[in-house]
């Protein structure tokens, strides 16, 4: 599925409606050049179901929980060079089904892509429109009303 935005506002209402969709158990990996709105997009998600404006940045916490039923998990692997530096941040405890998850730059981390995942890549960055490549990987196909 594909989507075109030519604002923020514009991107933030569909994350909203696509946060809604979303199960304890989902992972959503985003991928885009910086500045491209991986976190704008979080930001919609976590204000769709918690009604809340989250604040803080995982860039530089690596990784933030938003309480909820269930709860939220942004992680950023922006900073991570390998593997190996993933799994000593205990991150495997996170992975139980129990939370919401959206990784940004989840490519840095391939021992923690799931198999059953929505993947999301933004093109587009600065003043541009940014187009989103929504894909259900091994997962429940997304709504048509999307
Ligand atoms: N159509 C649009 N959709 C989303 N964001 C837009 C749009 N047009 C402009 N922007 C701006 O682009 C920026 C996106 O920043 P954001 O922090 O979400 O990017 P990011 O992908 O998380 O970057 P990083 O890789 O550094 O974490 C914001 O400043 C936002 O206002
Ligand atoms: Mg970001």
């Amino acid at each position: 599925m594909q989507r075109t935005f030519y604002s923020e506002a514009q991107m933030l209402a569909f994350a909203r409606l696509f946060g809604r969709f979303l199960q304890a158990g989902d992972v959503v990996a985003l991928a885009g050049a910086l500045g491209s709105g991986k976190t704008t997009f979080v930001r919609g998600v976590v204000h769709g179901r918690l009604h809340s404006d989250p604040t803080s940045s995982p860039t530089f916490t690596f990784a933030h929980r938003y309480h909820g039923d269930p709860p939220i998990d942004h992680l950023d692997f922006y900073r991570i060079d390998d593997a190996r530096e993933l799994a000593e941040l205990g991150l495997d405890e996170l992975f139980d089904g129990r939370s919401i998850i959206l990784i940004e730059w989840w490519k840095n981390g391939p021992s923690f892509t799931p198999r059953q995942r929505f993947e999301i890549t933004i093109e587009g960055a600065g003043d541009s429109p940014r187009t989103l490549c929504i894909e259900a990987v091994n997962t429940r196909a997304l709504p048509a009303f999307m």
